[in-house]
């Protein structure tokens, strides 16, 4: 049978993405109480993860590895340097011969028919680990972050985490990280709230995607778009936001800098703007100091490491669910 690929929370139906950041939840208290089965531990036993990675990474290349490596399995780490694609062979070739001989595929690239590409030759789950459209592990990751940060007394089972409800205000770039997050939100009932520079708003065949995962979701999260800051705060319980400029635009950077200019995260943007009283931050990092105050992002509302180190449980989850258990999960 063909294998399942990971290249966007929209290829999750609600049930599903609810169940790895759940597995994730689980997997993170197994393994920090030294009780994970031997069964888990030897998941991956004499499999290899190829990761191919055409940028840098430090959460998501360090957590991949982290998760082969509690999984049994061997993590090999190829850079853009290291093997003949992009240079020297085409995405498919690459697929078929690197599938023929590992158990998955982990791949960061630019375009995001890169991923697809792979994902089209390849014989085993091809997993996106960031791509210019979609991020997904950082999305299981922040869900996971939420999930632990708004504990509800709603039960979390099936389609629901017990985050319905919440409010999330995305302040700054429309970029790969806000869209799949957006549709992680749609699909869990969550709120979100888009404040953008005009010009950097979410591009008309991505508010598409966004809006086609509330389709078969009961009480759909509502995606909102707008310039101005403090319509987007108001009344959120978790502001987030990530880098004006994302790899491969840094030669945009000083007009950038220009366009996003007043749109730091401080502690005084949240009051005014209204945002709840318990209001949370998140980042998915790397940080810099333009797009949020010291204030904020080491301040007591900051959940900016242990959303890092959700990384590595929804890594965990992923390999988990689409390798060791075959798209199931
Ligand atoms: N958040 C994230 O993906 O970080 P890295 O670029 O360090 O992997
Ligand atoms: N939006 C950022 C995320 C890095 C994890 C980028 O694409 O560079």
């Amino acid at each position: 049978a063909a294998p399942r690929h990971l290249m966007s929370i929209a290829d999750l139906s609600p049930t599903e993405f609810a169940s790895l950041v759940r597995n994730g939840a689980a997997l993170k208290t197994l393994v920090k109480t030294d009780q994970a089965p031997p069964a888990l531990r030897a998941g991956m036993a004499g499999q290899t993860v190829a990761m191919m990675f055409s940028k840098r990474s430090t959460r998501t290349r360090v957590s991949t590895e982290a998760a082969v490596t509690l999984l049994g399995g061997h993590p090999m780490f190829l850079g853009k340097d290291d093997i003949q694609l992009g240079v020297n062979e085409s995405l498919y070739d690459t697929a078929k011969v690197i599938s023929s001989m590992t158990s998955c595929m982990v791949a960061r690239v630019g375009p995001h028919s890169d991923v697809t590409g792979l994902a089209a030759g390849s014989s085993v789950p091809v997993i996106n680990a960031l791509s210019d459209d979609f991020h997904p592990l950082q999305t299981i990751a922040d869900f996971l972050t939420i999930h632990e940060a708004f504990p509800s007394s709603r039960a979390a089972s099936g389609g629901s985490l017990g985050v319905e409800g919440l409010k999330v205000a995305w302040v700054g770039d429309s970029n790969n990280v806000l869209f799949d997050l957006a549709v992680g939100c749609v699909k869990m009932g969550v709120d979100i709230a888009v404040a953008a520079p005009r010009g950097y708003g979410i591009p008309d065949a991505m508010r598409t995607v966004i809006h086609a995962a509330a389709q078969g979701v009961a009480a759909p999260g509502k995606l909102t778009e707008t310039t101005v800051l403090e319509e987007a705060i108001k009344d959120a319980d978790v502001l987030v936001t990530d880098t004006w400029i994302s790899m491969g635009q840094e030669a945009e950077t000083k007009a950038r800098l220009q366009a996003f200019a007043g749109y730091q995260i401080t502690n005084d943007l949240a009051k005014r703007g209204g945002a709840k009283e318990g209001w949370k931050f998140m980042h998915c990092l790397p940080r810099h100091q333009e797009e949020v105050a010291d204030e904020v992002f080491y301040g007591p509302r900051s959940l900016v490491f242990p959303e890092a180190e959700n990384r590595l449980w929804a890594a965990l989850a992923v390999l988990e669910g689409f390798v060791v258990n075959k798209g199931k999960f």
